[in-house]
């Protein structure tokens, strides 16, 4: 009942020449495929060309960030009408490289979460323990506290059309995955916390993605588990052969 969802989060790799090559090659590709929803996430500065590229095809385009405010002195950021009027659908807030290395908080990712659902865009919202967390112990406290942290307020509604990405920091580009079982309690429990947070019709709505070194090879046991409805991907989507691969993981 749940649709399940591939995203491609390119991260800052490809210019718009080599972002445009590759989406040429893979919505041909994926042209016959259905009951997948699938996602490219690449750089601000080729979003417009692969929103133009992808018009019509079955390959929807996210961005990578944005920020909340509508417009003003906000140096370097880029609103979300901005993102949207290209044509994309979709955003990746919070992901572990924006909370470690740009300082990103649960109460701005809160703040970004809440615009990009105003804007009628649906926000794929990262959340993940460290290798540190893990070993401490402590991976559900963190989970649940950047889960309850960044989707603070949200009515029922709005919460249903959110994509939560569990993505483990010590798995992400790393080539370490979570074993199917590990990555899927941590989803089990993600659920069980929307359903006390919110409502169990809602819980089951919510889409969870897995993210960290997904690869063609572990797609299929990972998209297998009871509560892993998609894949957030980094390195193993840059390639058409390989992103082919992983959308078409049930075949
Ligand atoms: P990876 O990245 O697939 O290269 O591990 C995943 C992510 O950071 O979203």
């Amino acid at each position: 009942m749940r649709t399940p969802i591939i995203a491609g989060n390119w991260k800052m790799n490809k210019n718009k020449a080599e972002a445009l090559a590759l989406v040429k090659e893979l919505k041909d590709k994926v042209s016959s495929l259905s009951g997948v929803d699938m996602v490219v996430c690449p750089v601000f500065t080729s979003l417009d060309a692969v929103c133009q590229e992808l018009k019509g095809s079955n390959i929807k385009v996210g961005a990578q960030n944005a920020y909340f405010e509508a417009n003003g002195a906000f140096t370097g950021e880029i609103a979300i009408d901005m993102i949207s009027e290209l044509g994309c659908e979709y955003i990746i807030l919070g992901h572990s490289e924006r909370r470690a290395i740009f300082g990103e908080t649960d109460e701005l990712i809160n703040k970004k979460v809440k615009a990009v659902l105003d804007a009628g865009l649906t926000p794929i919202v990262c959340v993940g323990e460290t290798l540190e967390d893990r070993e401490a112990n402590k991976t559900e406290d963190v989970v649940k506290e950047q889960c309850q942290g960044s989707l603070a307020g949200l009515t029922d509604d709005e919460m249903a059309k959110c994509v939560i990405a569990y993505e483990p920091v010590w798995a992400i580009g790393t080539g370490k995955t979570a074993s199917p079982e590990q990555a899927n309690a941590v989803h089990t429990f993600i659920r069980n916390l929307l359903a006390s947070d919110f409502s169990q019709d809602v819980a089951d709505r919510v889409r969870i993605q897995y993210g960290g070194s997904v690869n063609p090879s572990n797609v299929k046991e990972l998209m297998g588990m009871s509560d892993i409805d998609g894949a957030l991907v980094g390195g193993a989507s840059l390639k058409a052969d390989s992103f082919f691969d992983l959308v078409n993981y049930q075949n």
